[in-house]
């Protein structure tokens, strides 16, 4: 009998546009997990209307989060690819796992706190509750694997505690979730002007988008932070310099590369011609995706049968789950 596969779960709010961050920290990942295991990528739109309650844009953006995932290589026949909304039974699971977390504790969460303090005006249930469904999510096909970053640690642990509840009072229906990722490191992927990660949200200009044309690529490469360069031979880098040559490994070959390391070192570097060069090989990685994902994009029908053949596997899962649930619960008469 064949071993039956892990499964993994993970979800994608669609709001902001996907970054190198992204698909360097998550989507590659995913693409290599979809070889090894039985796979639930969910484009996470319930989630996003906790902050984000106008919905004119919602649909694009469902479509271009998922345009841009296919473009990377995830495979809708390998994987089941899917709209959090179309999936009803997570609203039954959400609503039963709200009685089983306290308020005290979801008071307390990071997420929850930070939200509070920038939409003061709009601190809605469904934000206190965002834990909760991001637990229905997963457990609701009894995924143990979700590949997510480390500002979803808190949540995972609060998932955990959310199924042990479960299962010591209604017996034991689901694994424990854990955070899950290639390799002990995650690929650090800086932004542009020396300060932090590439970001959806904050400098953006220091971030470069899958959607990026080859301009604005050229145009941000050009304007990362440098200096006159190294004075003595064998200095150390400043660290924006040090993220120059981070990104430069992501997408140039090898032996570009090695060539401006023997540059720096010697101090023969001239930042504008590895500038360009980076600007360059990004363009040559970041375009084919760029098109691939405007051409899935404007092909409406595809993307409704995708997510259709999505929903399908999501539900049969979901389906199998809320019957187990529902007869531990007590709640099958
Ligand atoms: N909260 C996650 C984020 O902000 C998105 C998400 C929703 C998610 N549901 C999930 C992640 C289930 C992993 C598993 O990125």
């Amino acid at each position: 009998m064949a071993v039956k596969k892990q499964i993994v779960m993970s979800g994608i709010r669609p709001t902001g546009f996907l970054h190198l961050g992204n698909y360097f920290g998550a989507l590659r990942n995913y693409v290599r997990m979809q070889e090894e295991y039985e796979c639930f990528f969910m484009v996470a739109d319930l989630h996003s209307l906790t902050t984000h309650p106008d919905t004119k844009e919602l649909k694009l953006n469902v479509h271009r989060v998922l345009s841009e995932n296919i473009a990377c290589g995830l495979d809708p026949d390998k994987v089941a690819l899917y709209c959090q909304s179309h999936i009803h039974e997570t609203a039954e699971l959400y609503l039963y796992l709200n009685m089983l977390a306290y308020k005290g504790e979801l008071e307390k969460t990071t997420t929850f706190k930070d939200k509070a303090r920038l939409q003061p005006d709009n601190v809605n249930a469904g934000l206190l509750t965002y834990p909760v469904l991001q637990t229905a999510d997963i457990i609701l096909h009894r995924a143990s694997l979700v590949p997510v970053g480390k500002d979803q640690e808190q949540h995972l642990e609060m998932a955990r505690n959310f199924v042990n509840r479960f299962n010591h009072r209604y017996g034991e229906v689901f694994p424990e979730p854990r955070a899950f990722n290639y390799g002990s490191e995650l690929v650090k992927v800086p932004s542009l002007d020396g300060a932090g990660k590439m970001s959806k949200s904050e400098n953006q200009l220091a971030t470069l988008y899958l959607s990026d044309d080859d301009e604005q690529i050229r145009k941000k490469v050009k304007k990362a932070k440098t200096d006159t360069g190294p004075s003595k031979p064998h200095s150390p880098k400043p660290d924006y310099i040090e993220n120059i040559f981070l990104l430069m490994k992501l997408v140039s070959s090898e032996e570009i590369i090695n060539k401006f390391e023997n540059a720096y070192t010697n101090c023969t570097i001239r930042y504008g011609d590895m500038k360009e060069q980076l600007a360059e090989d990004m363009i040559q990685f970041i375009s084919p995706i760029r098109e691939k994902a405007n051409a899935i994009r404007n092909d409406e029908n595809y993307l409704k049968e995708i997510m259709e053949k999505g929903a399908e596997k999501a539900r049969k899962s979901a389906r199998a789950t809320m019957k187990l649930v529902r007869q531990a619960m007590g709640l099958n008469y």
